[in-house]
């Protein structure tokens, strides 16, 4: 099969399609036949440097999830020929993931799903939108009229949360850096674009004297401390993204860096279940939610891929789809 095999860390034209075999099925794993995958930020830290830490092994074929077909259910109680999404829990990172033709993958990893979706928008979703649904629902606890603040809103978790928070009746206020995709931004939903440019604070209280509901941190550490402080009281904040590059926050004081009646929450995809994946395809078909696709490649042009996703323009989801 063609594998994009990770030998070492670097530029994207690290990135080359080998031919290798098709992984041998055994009990506990499925082997998945890959229709399309996405392109994830955490994919380009591991060509760029993560695959040199000393917990990852290389060569891997990186990629944390994909959309594919059972080919092999081995005693995984699936079908041959079932049309399904896998993500996380290691994928592309401790085993080998879904920058290939074929993906051998844990059972638990693997959520059978009922859709009309092309190849091309399932490739969209499972990351993107169980970390944009599950920050949303399980942490930010959304709901009819909230008011939500997305940092970090041209990303494709953020466009996710902007379509996902509109769809439940939020009034969505989205930051980016750059002022030419603030229209952008609004063509998608986003009822105010913030200005990301170290007057966001003023810009929001402009709109909210008293700060906002619920707010969705895409950047990080770097920006988590002035989000702590624009929320309102009985506010929360997500804390699931690190664009900014920055992971973890030294000196963090949570006495007096959350102020008083803020909660601070954070997510993590690394656990996905059926009954999300579901309640996220039941939200997709009801409110007839389509992934905003930036680009679709096909697999020999991964390098090109990872270029596009690292210079910060596409707008949307990166998607590759294997023919
Ligand atoms: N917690 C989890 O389990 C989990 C799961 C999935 C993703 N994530 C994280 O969620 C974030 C979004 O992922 P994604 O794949 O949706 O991202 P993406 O689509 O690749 O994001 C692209 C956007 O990031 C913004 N950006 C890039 N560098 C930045 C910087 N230094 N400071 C501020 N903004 C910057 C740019 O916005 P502008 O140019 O418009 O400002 C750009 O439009 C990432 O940090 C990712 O690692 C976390």
């Amino acid at each position: 099969m063609k594998a994009v095999v990770l030998y070492k860390t670097g530029k994207p034209e690290v990135l080359t399609v080998s031919d290798i075999p098709i992984p041998k099925v055994k009990p506990g794993w499925v082997l998945v036949k890959v229709k399309s995958f996405g392109i994830n930020r955490s994919e380009l830290m591991m060509r760029g440097f993560e695959g040199d830490a000393p917990y990852i092994q290389l060569p891997r074929i990186i990629g944390i999830d994909c959309a594919g077909i059972v080919t092999e259910p081995s005693d995984s109680g699936l079908r041959k020929g079932q049309m399904v999404v896998a993500l996380m829990g290691g994928m592309g990172r401790s085993f080998d993931g879904s920058y290939a033709e074929y993906a051998l993958l844990p059972a638990k990893n693997i959520f059978p799903v009922d859709t009309d979706l092309s190849w091309e928008e399932l490739g969209a979703i499972p990351e993107t939108y169980f970390t944009a649904y599950g920050s949303l629902s399980d942490c930010l606890q959304i709901t009819y009229g909230d008011t939500l603040l997305i940092r970090g809103g041209t990303s494709a978790a953020g466009l996710t949360a902007i379509q996902i928070a509109k769809s439940i009746g939020a009034t969505v206020l989205a930051s980016t850096r750059k002022e030419s995709k603030a229209e952008f931004l609004k063509s998608q939903g986003a009822d105010h674009v913030l200005i990301d440019n170290g007057a966001l604070t003023e810009q929001l209280y402009r709109l909210y004297p008293h700060g906002i509901d619920k707010i969705l941190e895409l950047i990080g550490a770097s920006t988590l401390l002035e989000s702590l402080k624009l929320a309102a009281y009985h506010g929360i904040v997500c804390h699931t993204g690190m664009l900014g590059k920055k992971g973890t926050l030294d000196g963090f004081d949570p006495i007096k860096d959350i102020p008083n009646g803020v909660y601070l929450t954070g997510f993590f995809s690394n656990y996905p279940t059926q009954q999300a994946i579901d309640a996220i395809f039941k939200l997709i078909k009801e409110k007839n939610l389509h992934p905003v696709i930036a680009n679709v490649f096909s697999l020999n042009e991964i390098a090109e891929a990872h270029e596009l996703a690292e210079n910060n323009e596409a707008n949307g989801k990166i998607v590759v789809k294997i023919e």
